[in-house]
Order: C-alpha cells, then sequence, then structure tokens
C-alpha cells in the first residue's frame, strides 16, 4: 500500500487495522516490520497521501476501493486442522465492510487464499448487504496476490515480474490494472478470471519450493557420492529452460508462505479426491523436513554422537536475509532437535528477537528451556568456548567475520556446519575447522580438501 501511495500521488490509501499498538508503530519512527527501503518510502508519503488509522469504519466509508489483507493461518483445529486455510478473518472483513459500506466497492483480495474464496466473499457481503438494508449497491471482487518476497519486498514491488489480477467484471479489473500501470509496464499486468488468479498463487510458491526441495533431495546424494551440489545447480542453472534461481542447497525452506500454501493445496487437492495429486505435492513438504532433520543429525553425529551439555553457536534464526522474520524458520527444528539432545544453544542473529523465537516456538508447541537458549548480542559471545558454529541463515556480516579469531576461541576440535553454503570452506579448514557443508563431502585438517575429483567418503547412515 505504501508502494501505490508513492507512486500514485493523486491516490489516497488509508490503511487501518484494529490493532491499535499496530498501527500506533505504523505512525511513529519505528515501523513494526524491517524491509530494507520501506520507512523511506512511509516517510514520503505518510500524511500525504499515506495515512494509518484504527477507524476501520470511516475507512470502509470513504473508500472506493478495498483492499483485504487479513492474514490466512492455518486452521488450528477442527475440520482440516493442521493444513486448510483458515478464513474467519476474510469472513469477518466481508461482514465488516457490508455493514459500513455506503455505496458500490471494489473488494480485492490481497490475503492468500484457497481456491473459490472470492465466492465465498461475494456470498457473504451480498447477504449481508440485503439484511444491512443496502440493495443496489454492488461489490466487485477482484483477486490481486503478491509475490513480493520478504527483505527483497520493495524491490520486488517496484520492478514486478508480473501483477495479476483475476476478476469477473472488466471495468472492475481495469480500474485496478490502471492504478498499476502508473509504474508498472501493461505487458507485465496479467488478467484473468478469478478462480486461475487464486489458484496461481498457492501453485508459483507450490513450484519455487519444489525447485528448493528437489535440489535439496540431491544436496543428500551429492554427501554420498562425492559431487558438489554448487556445481551440479550451476551446471543444470545455465540450461535456460532450467534457470538459475531458487536452486540454492539449504537446510530447507522456511517462511510464511510455502509450507502453508504447499499444505493448502494438498488440502484442496484432497477435498477433489485427487489423491495422487495431494501425495505429489505433500512430498514437497516431507522433503523439507527430511532436509532440516538430516543436518541435524550430521552435527551431532559429527560432534561423536551427543551434543550433550556442549556450547554451539548458532548464527542466524530468520527464515531467510534481511528480515527479522521467524516464521516458519528451519532454525527452529535444528535448535530443537540441538537442545532435545542437552546442547546448550547460543544464536547471534542481526534482527531477530530472542522473545520472537520464543512465540515461535510455543506456537508449534515446544517449551523452551531457559538454560539451554540464549541469544547474544555479538557473534563473539556465541562461540566463545562453543564447540560448533552453526550456519543457519545467509546474513551477508556472517561472510565479513574474523574466523580466525572465532577458532582460537572455540573448543577443539571446532567444527562449523554451513547450511546455507555461505562461505569459503577452503580457507575455514585452513584455519583449523571441520567444515561440514550442505550437498559437499566434510572437509577437515586431517582430510584433503575438496578436489576436483571430489574427496568421497561413506557417511553414517544414521544421518
Ligand atoms: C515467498 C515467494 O518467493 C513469494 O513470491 C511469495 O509472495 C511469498 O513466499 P518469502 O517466503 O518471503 O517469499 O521468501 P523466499 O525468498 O521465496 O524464500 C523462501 C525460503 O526458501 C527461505 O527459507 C529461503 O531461504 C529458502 N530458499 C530459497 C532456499 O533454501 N534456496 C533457494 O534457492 C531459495
Amino acid at each position: 500500500m505504501a508502494t501505490i501511495a508513492y507512486k500514485c500521488p493523486e491516490i489516497t490509501v488509508n490503511i487501518v487495522d484494529l490493532n491499535e499498538a499496530r498501527i500506533a508503530a505504523w505512525n511513529s519512527d519505528a515501523l513494526p516490520i524491517y524491509e530494507p527501503g520501506l520507512k523511506e518510502v512511509v516517510d514520503a508519503c505518510r500524511g500525504r497521501n499515506l495515512f494509518f488509522s484504527t477507524d476501520v469504519q470511516a475507512g470502509i466509508a470513504d473508500a472506493d476501493i478495498i483492499f483485504a489483507s487479513v492474514n490466512t493461518p492455518t486452521k488450528t483445529q477442527g475440520v482440516g486442522a493442521g493444513r486448510a486455510a483458515d478464513l474467519k478473518f476474510i469472513e469477518s472483513v466481508g461482514r465488516t465492510i457490508a455493514q459500513h459500506a455506503n455505496r458500490s466497492k471494489i473488494v480485492i483480495e490481497k490475503s492468500t487464499v484457497p481456491v473459490k474464496t472470492a465466492a465465498a466473499l461475494e456470498r457473504v457481503l451480498t447477504a449481508n448487504e440485503l439484511h444491512s438494508g443496502t440493495v443496489g449497491k454492488r461489490f466487485y471482487i477482484l483477486s490481486n496476490p503478491e509475490f513480493l518476497a520478504e527483505g527483497t519486498a520493495m524491490a520486488d514491488l517496484d520492478n514486478p515480474d508480473r501483477v495479476l489480477i483475476g476478476g469477473q467484471v472488466e471495468q472492475a479489473v481495469q480500474v485496478l490494472v490502471d492504478i498499476y500501470a502508473h509504474w508498472v509496464p501493461r505487458e507485465r499486468i496479467l488478467t484473468t478470471n478469478l478462480w486461475s488468479s487464486e489458484l496461481s498463487k498457492l501453485v508459483a510458491n507450490a513450484m519455487l519450493a519444489q525447485r528448493v526441495s528437489s535440489i535439496n533431495s540431491i544436496s543428500r546424494l551429492c554427501e554420498r557420492t562425492g559431487a558438489d551440489v554448487s556445481e551440479v545447480s550451476r551446471a543444470i542453472g545455465t540450461d535456460s529452460r532450467i534457470g538459475r534461481k531458487f536452486l540454492n542447497a539449504s537446510i530447507g525452506f522456511g517462511g510464511s508462505c510455502f509450507q502453508k500454501d504447499i499444505l493448502n493445496l494438498v488440502y484442496i487437492c484432497e477435498q477433489f479426491g485427487l489423491d495422487e495429486v495431494a501425495q505429489y505435492w505433500q512430498k514437497v513438504v516431507d522433503m523439507n523436513e527430511y532436509q532440516k532433520k538430516t543436518f541435524t543429525g550430521r552435527i551431532i553425529h559429527a560432534l561423536f554422537n551427543t551434543v550433550s551439555r556442549k556450547k554451539i553457536a548458532v548464527f542466524g534464526f530468520a527464515f531467510k536475509k534481511d528480515t527479522g522474520d521467524v516464521r516458519e524458520t528451519p532454525a527452529l527444528t535444528v535448535c530443537d532437535m540441538l537442545m532435545q539432545d542437552g546442547a546448550m544453544v547460543h544464536v547471534y542473529d542481526p534482527k531477530v528477537k530472542r522473545e520472537d523465537a520464543v512465540t515461535e516456538f510455543k506456537y508449534h508447541g515446544v517449551e523452551v528451556d531457559d538454560k539451554l537458549f540464549t541469544f547474544t548480542s555479538t557473534p563473539e559471545e556465541a562461540v566463545e568456548g562453543a564447540h560448533a558454529i552453526v550456519i543457519l541463515t545467509e546474513w551477508d556480516e556472517f561472510k565479513t567475520y574474523k574466523y580466525d579469531v572465532f577458532y582460537s576461541k572455540m573448543m577443539k576440535p571446532a567444527f562449523l556446519f554451513d547450511g546455507r553454503n555461505l562461505l569459503d570452506h577452503v580457507g575455514l579448514q585452513k584455519v583449523g575447522f571441520e567444515v561440514h557443508a550442505i550437498g559437499k563431502p566434510k572437509i577437515s585438517s586431517d582430510s584433503e580438501p575438496i578436489n576436483r575429483a571430489g574427496s568421497f567418503s561413506m557417511p553414517d547412515p544414521t544421518y
């Protein structure tokens, strides 16, 4: 919305939310989320044509176009628990709009929703329309899913690969096309029917996650055979039909979208009796779980099969760099498994707060033992006396550290597990570390560094 306000000075954007604390934060200098470039855009527009308020009623009454951007979490109970999207917020937005709308409105689904949600929204709107005596007014429903990724949100919005708008009434679709056309070339603004637009969002995320799971599955095979997953990635990525992006092997994907959307897709397929299709996509999520667990298994195995009472320095807790977001971060599984085994985990992350990590653990039913889970304000504190460094997020600053100094402060043998293939592994090995990376054979001072043929060893089958 801030980008729309910035690009379209003649449009007034009112952002309304029931949460007073959040709106107060949006009106302050400390914005409630961190995103590179966001603050500059908010500062340029706030008070000009961008306003934040808790007056939902006035927001609805004043608007010609309403973006419904509520969250659609996974249902935690009842039918479809753990997989189906919980649409209670969408439904209540529909009821609130119907209640306060004084004239015809365009209502845009911005949230990621299961296919056919627009039909449900339309029913709620029109049913309540009749009851509140507003007959004669119409609601035009559009679907406009968002494809930005966290950490690069402002750049993605500024220069999107495409904007997708789904709708049944051409004139309403054109209103939204004209807004985006302020800065997006028209050939990149795709219009479809409502259901194609809704489904495309789920499929885009499922396909991206599938690429990560595909390369992660191959990373396991690389570890067994002596192939190097980065070389395989490069080799296949230069095939223009495959492309280079989203082929970085990792400890697994995280974030608020991928897993949620795939599980939702799986659930929808099952609802339509398409069991094979459901199983196909379920495997993408299963592979991700496997990746997180086997990486942690490798840590425990290398540290002589126990991490009990050992200090482990974890670099990065966010689900990826340039964000403080910890939703579904793979760090949860890794840290939980380490602590289950008795490790003392000391996390350093430039943007994540300990309380946010603890809240995410709680959401997943894990009560953290305070004695085992510490956040440090510097990487030095985390590595002091540690047995291992574990890289879980690809923050750029992790590449700039003096690892020889870290090495001198650690227990020996000192291990480094690079869950993002971020660092110079041969250089670290020269410093003295035993290095374990994703999809690469182990390198340590008592083994040959990786050579073109790849050093080959049969790893323990338990990880
Ligand atoms: C994603 C989609 O990219 C975006 O279009 C959609 O609107 C929301 O969901 P986001 O969750 O912000 O965006 O992050 P993304 O950059 O897609 O990364 C998702 C996860 O995959 C991260 O944990 C990331 O580290 C991991 N990943 C990504 C890899 O492990 N390897 C890769 O090559 C790419």
